[in-house]
């Protein structure tokens, strides 16, 4: 029996989810039941339509709903920083939360995941995490070949996924990082923070003048078909790139991408980092090893369909 064949969901089962609008295109469902079943954890892994208004009123619900944890992607990365409990490292330095971990005290009286515990007594607290920024870097190491140390940047996006992209990348040692947004009193605020920080690092707001190693989507235009490019070609045209990197992977190929491979430049979609990000988030709410190959296997066959 294929592994990603699992029995209906009974009585015993518990959730785990993402939080997103829009969220029907999300392949973090195919990626995790598959491992679930893997695994064999008697989770359902389920994506909820949730708008940034009722994000408070989710995360509540789903902590008192039994969930052993959730994912948050647009638009709720940065919105949900202060509705957390507690948060990790990961999460409190990028000022973004992608992992949600309900967690509960056990016998020793020891916060741990409440989806480790056989029971669950006395409070439920979220704590928040971001797998998302190492996950980018190893996407962008395996796909595009690129070591950010010293390499020019273009990022497009100021937004949740953007500032952890940004902050890890600074933290990395960009040579060059150029941030670009529609709304720009963010990127200049995203660049004030990372100068603060990381003062060594040449950041700016605005398409750079000359060539860049890579630039690096992390807007959410491209997800709907009605979208326009997150970059201005005339600004920037896209051949100035050696390489681009889009977070979306549904469409597979955004018209980004598309315009930069025919343009020449090399390409990769967001499957990598949507992997590496979904295989640590798993590992934090059951402290065991992700079955890596079989999330890649259900998330390719998801989004490229059956081989
Ligand atoms: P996430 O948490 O996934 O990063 P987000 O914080 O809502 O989601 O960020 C979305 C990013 O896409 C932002 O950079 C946003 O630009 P603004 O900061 O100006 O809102 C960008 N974005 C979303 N819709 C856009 C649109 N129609 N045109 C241009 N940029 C857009």
């Amino acid at each position: 029996m294929p592994s990603t064949l699992r029995p209906s969901p009974s009585a015993r089962t518990r959730l785990v989810g993402v939080l997103g609008s829009p969220v029907r295109h999300s392949a973090s469902p195919a990626m995790h039941n598959a491992a679930l079943a893997d695994l064999g954890v008697d989770w359902s892994y389920v994506a909820c339509e949730v708008s940034p208004d009722r994000l408070a009123t989710a995360l509540n619900g789903a902590r008192d709903l039994g969930f052993v944890g959730l994912n948050l992607t647009v638009p709720h990365k940065q919105l949900a920083v202060p509705l957390m409990d507690v948060l990790d490292d990961s999460a409190r330095e990028y000022g973004a939360v992608n992992t949600v971990v309900f967690e509960a005290e056990d016998a020793e009286g020891i916060w741990r995941p409440v989806g480790c515990l056989r029971e669950v007594r006395g409070p439920v607290r979220s704590r928040g995490c971001n797998t998302d920024a190492d996950a980018l870097l190893r996407a962008l190491g395996e796909d595009l070949g690129i070591e950010p140390r010293a390499a020019r940047i273009l990022l497009l996006g100021a937004g949740g996924a953007a500032r952890a992209a940004a902050l890890r990348l600074a933290d990395e040692g960009v040579g060059e990082l150029w941030l670009v947004n529609r709304t720009e009193a963010k990127a200049t605020e995203l660049a004030e923070e990372i100068l603060a920080r990381t003062p060594i690092v040449d950041v700016q707001v605005g398409y750079p003048p000359g060539d860049v190693e890579i630039i690096l989507n992390a807007t959410s235009l491209g997800l709907k078909e009605s979208d326009p490019l997150p970059l201005d070609l005339t600004a920037f045209p896209v051949s100035r790139a050696d390489g681009v990197f889009d977070m979306i992977y549904r469409p597979a190929e955004t018209p980004l991408l598309r315009h930069a491979r025919e343009a020449g430049c090399r390409t990769a979609n967001g499957l990598g980092m949507l992997l590496y990000q979904g295989a640590a988030a798993l590992e934090l709410w059951t402290e065991r090893t992700a079955p890596l190959e079989v999330m890649r296997r259900a998330l390719w066959n998801e989004v490229y369909g059956a081989a």
